[in-house]
């Protein structure tokens, strides 16, 4: 049956708030209804609020929840029940180009999160949860591609010769060559320190994947390849954590939530470079969006 666009919006009036349609033997709502006021969403995407400060993200009446756990948060939303094969780590850009104190000295508040971070990875991977590598690697088309703001923001001196792709020397007090900027396969591209080995060895063994990307969000326009991934994998809720913060995870975070994703952004495996102001900025929304947690609070929730 055809309708008018203006038929439509007559039918959607009269249905109101209690519009609502059953697949198999489950009815979903939008917006809740007076017969369940707790279930927000649709059959492919809801959560159900258990209690005034539980929130369900398993979307267990889809597909049953075979484990499950309760993770505290420090925002508005007090507590999640998550799913863990439905879930996920992202870690953005813990890279040597943001980290390495030769390349970016005052990175002193991400290079303190790194420990948090492997405490984080290691602990999900025993959760059977996946970590998700999602970093700047640049191939040439990207370069082709890539807008002047960029370009003109990530060159030291605002010209195209130290912009990504050009070769950044030797690493200063080091003899590493430091190889062309935010390219992928470059030794700046790869992720920080310790974690640089805890990667190839969960991406070797399967517990982790890695992503390049190529703006601040990892999940921006029609489709990247993290969020390919994510939508094949059936994967609902993404837990946040990298450099910087209000940048490129902010961009990431945010793109997630536009898209449906639930998100938790975990406060002490995050930092930025950018004065406080941008942190308390990225708390205060990342409350309104989504939820807020510590490695602390999940890791003992987890184990
Ligand atoms: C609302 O729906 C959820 C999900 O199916 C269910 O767990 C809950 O018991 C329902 N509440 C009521 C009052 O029916
Ligand atoms: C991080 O962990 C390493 C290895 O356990 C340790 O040597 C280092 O002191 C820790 N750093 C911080 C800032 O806690
Ligand atoms: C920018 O820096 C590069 C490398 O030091 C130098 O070759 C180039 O001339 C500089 N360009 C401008 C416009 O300052
Ligand atoms: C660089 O390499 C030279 C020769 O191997 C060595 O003498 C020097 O100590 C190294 N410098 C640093 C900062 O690692
Ligand atoms: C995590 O959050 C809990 C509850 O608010 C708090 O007590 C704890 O100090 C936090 N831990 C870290 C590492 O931020």
């Amino acid at each position: 049956m055809q309708f008018s666009h203006f038929t439509l919006i007559l039918l959607v009036s009269a249905l109101g708030a209690e519009a609502q349609f059953t697949e198999g033997t489950y009815t979903a709502v939008v917006g809740g209804t007076s017969s369940n006021l707790s279930l927000l969403g649709n059959y492919y995407n809801y959560w159900v609020q258990a209690t005034s400060s539980l929130w369900d993200l398993t979307r267990s009446a889809r597909e049953p929840s075979p484990t499950t756990y309760t993770i505290p948060c420090n925002g508005a939303r007090k507590s999640i029940v998550i799913e863990p094969t439905r879930s996920a780590l992202v870690i953005i850009d813990m890279q040597n180009f943001f980290l390495h104190p030769g390349l970016t000295p005052k990175a002193t508040a991400g290079r303190g999160v790194v420990n948090a971070t492997v405490n984080m990875i290691q602990g999900f991977r025993r959760a059977g949860v996946k970590v998700l590598w999602t970093n700047w690697g640049l191939d040439n088309y990207d370069l082709l591609t890539m807008p002047p703001a960029f370009l003109d923001g990530f060159s030291n001196n605002h010209s195209s010769t130290t912009t990504f792709g050009t070769d950044m020397g030797v690493v200063p007090g080091t003899n590493i060559s430091a190889g062309l900027k935010l390219m992928r396969g470059s030794w700046n591209a790869r992720p920080y320190g310790p974690l640089y080995d805890l990667q190839v060895e969960g991406v070797k063994s399967g517990t982790d994947l890695y992503f390049n990307k190529n703006r601040l969000s990892g999940l921006w326009g029609a489709q990247t390849p993290l969020g390919l991934w994510l939508q094949e994998n059936e994967i609902t809720t993404l837990f946040f954590g990298g450099v910087n913060a209000d940048q490129c995870v902010w961009g990431t975070f945010l793109d997630a939530y536009y898209k449906g994703f639930d998100v938790v952004y975990v406060e002490d495996i995050s930092a930025t470079t950018s004065p406080y102001y941008a942190t308390q900025m990225v708390t205060y929304n990342a409350n309104l969006d989504g939820f807020l947690s510590n490695s602390t609070q999940i890791l003992s929730a987890i184990k």
